[in-house]
């Protein structure tokens, strides 16, 4: 519109058309032009300006106050709304509303009223043009302010902390401006000395939803803003400690120490090293026990000044990458690992000290031994309570630039020099922040940024400060600055290739010597969105076998759902719940824990699969010891029979990966199908756990069942209404519609299941086979009875079974013979015409009246099992309610199938036997109702309930981000027999 210009004291501003601007317009178009400088910080490409040089975070004596609690909160819709000075202390904020710090500004009532917008799920894409570096203009700005007093003694210097502030902020103390800041995971520290006063002080807080950060920020989560994290002011003592860096190191029996402190003068003490009042710096060395994930061993520690002590908690361990191996304390690790996101289903972002630490005690008791902090830092609690519970840490940056991608990575930040300070930035605040930490072995410089010269830095940034751990970040796919080959999603034949070393090599051959010879790790693995992930153990099977395969981390731990209640029922919302105009619907929903942080079945999976011990039992039981360090003294062993016999197994404190075999207990003799299972429990309280948790257990068959003898048969009566079999009743099409006194709706072919997210996506993408199922029918056979014929003491009816316009159909034999032990059915079916492959079943439904409330059965359980997921039940009589049967997935789809069952009963009086092990589901709904429903909250209990029997059902696998199943978990169609008796259940 035109230019401004000054020119000593005085100023105008020329217009486009060579006049000049009234004097009111040249009052707002200063006004203008003022805060566009002042708030240029927001599209600034650097990463703020005022913020002190990062450094640890140190639990000091100093003085402190917290400043979490309740502060005034005004949200703008853009940066032309905000409070023109807000900041000052004369500003009169009693008129706004209050908002708990720390929390984010959309999750604010987010069951209720949310008064402040709602948040957005984006995975890849950005939630705004890719344009650097501008910004919507659309950027919610939330405007904080509180008072707080000085207490005496606090002195006259000081720092502000905030922990995590999300996207970008300014602040203020006393309407002086101390600073700006981005890098929302990151904390930033400013200086108070020359604002502060004694007495009531105002602090005031601006916060931008979008700022140029935003463009290292695009992780795949729910988009919030606010200081999510905490704030406090920090008392920094004349003389003081600034910051300490601990070098601790083991090898062989003796630790070695040496820490710099800031100031050099401050001393240090640890009691239980009869160190006291030494220099820090003199490197120390003397025998230890050395920290790991295992025995996550610490020493109290302190380094003082006159004026400060700082406390320290010291593990002693040495990371060093040994003949293509990640070692720690000289033996290799294995990840059994997750990433972990930072959510909660009602504060988002902000979780409580109690939260993490149920959530890591959680991942221990299901024997996850490590944590990728997927795609930033965490919330530093989290690394305390690592260091103290033992788990091995991939500490990542907060750097994730994915929605570049969708224009070939043009324009990429991370090869961009204009960006380096803020790349610098980021990773130099993660490491100062973390350094202490034992738990931290790898340091990570974010996640999909592509690679370039940015990304290079950093590393070589990192590699200048700390050598004591190794490098990692997936997409440096040559190794050019990392040291471990680290890939997401890999197919097993192609891992397993580069277990035994036979990959393509890159380019360039230095590199490719250097990757050759490098560990190899699956950053993510077996996505764990919905029902599953499958294939879990076959990937283990591969690190167990190849030294240089170092595991994984299962993508991911959390469902991040959020809470929401309709008609007074809660169930949880994932992308594009909210109205978000651009979203990707539940692929937010992929943990291994429910929104809530229940176990799903994935997780009990998991657990089973990488337990620290395995027990087989055979005509021995042999226990196998799988940890890296510890030997099995802090186990007991006990056993059980199918039967209901019980003892306890003496087993020598078997050393880390050794072995040992043991005697089967003496058994008394019994008829029938027997098995022997062996459990391995903790011999006394652990910080995670009491004692008698299960670590592991093995399961072993001792004897079989007899098989499946007729007895003899009744006779067919055949009357005018149909057919009739000891106490079963069908009509005259020969459709079942009675047996054991009760009603049942006639089975029928089910080769259908309710698509599990992994049949819907494919990495990510909505695709793939469920859409196929539906459009070859397989959800809507119809059975036509093509013949039925009575015999002296059977009832055989041929049904053919398919949809309207294919031609695919199975022919299905159903003989049918009354003993005196129930209705009897043979059933045998072949396919015709042409299948789609895979199919999802292979079996038949029935429906039950309403009084099926529960089931009893004898086979796998307690929980649902699969093909290619069935690690963790064992065989035993397990009793459940029709809820407890039913896995709430957060977007419904297969869930339940209890496999291997011999015998079924069901409460309301029917009996089910199975000549071979056969699969049960029992759900108060169909398999449609399960695929119309988008959420838990619309499933509402039929008016029957609907037992299904199957003899196969496909794999679960891992597709809807990573590869297809495997060939040897295919179901496709082929011929098959299910043979079962019902019967009436004998009162109990
Ligand atoms: C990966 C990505 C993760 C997550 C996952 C899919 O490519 O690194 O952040 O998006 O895919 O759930």
């Amino acid at each position: 519109m035109g230019r401004l210009a000054f020119a000593g004291q005085r100023c105008a501003v020329m217009l486009a058309d060579g006049n000049t601007c009234p004097p009111q317009a040249l009052r707002g178009l200063l006004h203008i032009a003022l805060r566009s400088m002042t708030l240029s910080y927001v599209t600034d490409l650097g990463p703020g300006v005022g913020a002190l040089p990062p450094r640890a975070r140190l639990a000091s004596d100093a003085p402190r106050i917290d400043l979490d609690g309740t502060w005034r909160f005004r949200l703008v819709p853009t940066l032309d709304d905000v409070t023109e000075g807000f900041e000052s202390p004369a500003f009169d904020v009693s008129g706004w509303d209050e908002i708990p710090v720390p929390s984010t500004w959309q999750m604010i009532d987010i069951a209720g009223a949310a008064p402040y917008g709602k948040p957005a799920y984006l995975n890849v894409r950005y939630p705004f043009p890719v344009d650097v570096p501008v910004l919507p203009e659309a950027n919610p700005t939330g405007e904080y302010v509180r008072t707080f007093t000085l207490p005496a003694g606090f002195g006259e210097a000081g720092v502000l902390r905030f922990e995590g502030v999300e996207s970008c902020f300014a602040v203020w103390l006393n309407g002086v401006r101390l600073g700006d800041a981005k890098g929302s995971r990151l904390p930033h520290e400013f200086d108070i000395h020359d604002a502060i006063v004694d007495g009531e002080n105002t602090l005031a807080v601006r916060v931008h939803q979008y700022s140029s950060g935003s463009y290292l920020e695009d992780q795949d989560y729910w988009r919030v803003s606010g200081i999510f994290r905490s704030v406090s002011l920090i008392a920094t003592p004349v003389g003081g400690i600034r910051d300490v860096f601990v070098h601790a190191s083991y090898a062989s029996g003796t630790g070695t120490l040496t820490i710099d402190v800031d100031p050099p003068t401050a001393r240090l003490s640890v009691p239980e090293l009869g160190i006291t009042d030494a220099d820090p710096a003199a490197p120390w060395a003397g025998p230890v026990e050395p920290w790991s994930n295992e025995e996550p061993r610490l020493y109290d520690a302190s380094v003082s000044t006159p004026s400060e002590t700082v406390r320290l908690r010291i593990g002693f361990r040495t990371v060093k990458i040994v003949d293509s191996e990640i070692c720690l304390n000289g033996r290799p690790v294995l990840f059994s690992g997750v990433n972990r996101h930072e959510w909660h289903p009602e504060t988002g972002r902000t979780l409580s000290w109690e939260t993490i630490r149920d959530e890591l005690c959680l991942m221990k008791r299901h024997n996850i031994n490590a944590i990728r902090t997927s795609h930033y830092a965490p919330d530093p609690r989290m690394l305390d309570l690592a260091d103290e519970l033992g788990f091995l840490v991939l500490d990542e940056c907060d750097l994730e630039t994915h929605g570049f991608q969708v224009g070939g990575w043009e324009g990429l930040p991370t090869d961009d020099p204009r960006w380096e300070p803020a790349l610098l930035d980021r990773v130099a605040r993660m490491v100062e922040r973390d350094k202490n930490h034992p738990c931290i072995i790898g340091w990570s410089l974010g996640n999909e940024s592509h690679t370039g010269a940015g990304l290079a830095a950093m590393a070589a940034w990192v590699k200048g400060r700390d050598t004591s751990r190794f490098m990692h970040y997936e997409g440096d796919r040559a190794l050019a600055y990392t040291d471990v080959w680290s890939q997401m999603y890999t197919p097993l034949p192609e891992v397993e290739r580069i277990g035994r070393g036979e990959e393509e090599p890159t380019a360039d051959p230095a590199l490719d010597q250097h990757r050759r010879h490098a560990p190899f790790l699956l950053c993510e693995y077996v996505h764990a969105m919905g029902n599953g992930p499958g294939e879990v153990a076959d990937y283990q099977r591969l690190f167990e076998t190849y030294p240089r395969l170092q595991g994984g981390f299962v993508w991911e731990w959390l469902d991040h759902g959020i809470r929401q209640v309709r008609d007074g029922v809660d169930y949880y919302a994932y992308g594009g719940d909210f109205g978000e105009p651009d979203h990707d619907r539940n692929f937010i929903i992929d943990g291994l824990v429910f929104p809530d942080r229940t176990p799903s079945p994935g997780l009990v999976e998991y657990a089973a699969v990488v337990a620290p011990v395995r027990i087989t039992v055979a005509d021995r039981i042999t226990v196998t010891n799988l940890h890296r360090v510890v030997d099995l003294s802090h186990l007991t062993f006990s056993w059980s029979t199918t039967d209901g016999v019980q003892g306890t197994l003496d087993v020598p404190p078997v050393l880390a990966g050794e072995s040992v075999m043991v005697e089967l207990p003496d058994l008394p003799a019994v008829a029938g199908e027997r098995w022997l299972t062996v459990s391995a429990q903790l011999a006394a309280d652990a910080a995670w756990a009491v004692a008698g948790h299960e670590v592991a257990s093995g399961q072993g068959q001792l004897q079989s069942a007899a098989p499946y003898a007729p007895g003899s048969s009744l006779p067919v009566e055949v009357d005018g209404t149909g057919h009739r079999l000891g106490d079963a009743r069908f009509d005259r099409r020969g459709r079942l519609v009675e047996v054991a006194g009760v009603t049942v709706g006639s089975p029928v072919l089910d080769v259908y299941r309710a698509p599990i997210d992994n049949e819907l996506y494919r990495y990510g993408t909505p695709a793939g086979q469920g859409a196929e199922w539906h459009r070859h029918g397989l959800h809507r056979p119809i059975q036509t009875v093509v013949s039925v014929e009575t015999g002296a003491d059977n009832l055989t009816v041929v049904t053919h079974e398919g949809p309207t316009g294919w031609n695919h159909v199975y022919e299905l034999t159903w003989v049918w013979t009354a003993t005196e032990a129930g209705l009897h059915l043979d059933l045998t079916g072949t396919p015709h015409g042409t299948w789609p492959s895979p199919i999802p079943r292979l079996g038949i439904t029935l429906s039950l009246p309403t009084s099926v409330t529960a089931m009893t059965w004898f086979g796998s359980g307690p929980g649902e099992a699969y093909v290619d997921s069935h690690a963790a039940v064992r065989i035993d009589t397990w009793s459940a309610s029709m809820a407890e049967l039913q896995t709430p997935y957060v977007r419904p789809q297969e869930n339940g199938r209890r496999a291997d069952v011999r015998w079924a009963e069901l409460t309301g009086g029917l009996r089910v036997s199975f000549d071979e092990p056969a699969a049960v589901t029992l759900r108060p709904w169909t398999s449609q109702a399960l695929d119309a429903a988008t959420h838990t909250v619309d499933l509402v209990p039929d008016d029957r309930v609907w037992l299904t029997l199957d003899v196969a059902q496909h794999a679960l696998g891992t597709a809807a981000c990573g590869p297809l199943p495997q060939e040897k978990y295919v179901l496709s169609a082929r011929p098959f027999r299910m043979g079962l008796t019902f019967s009436r259940l004998a009162p109990r």
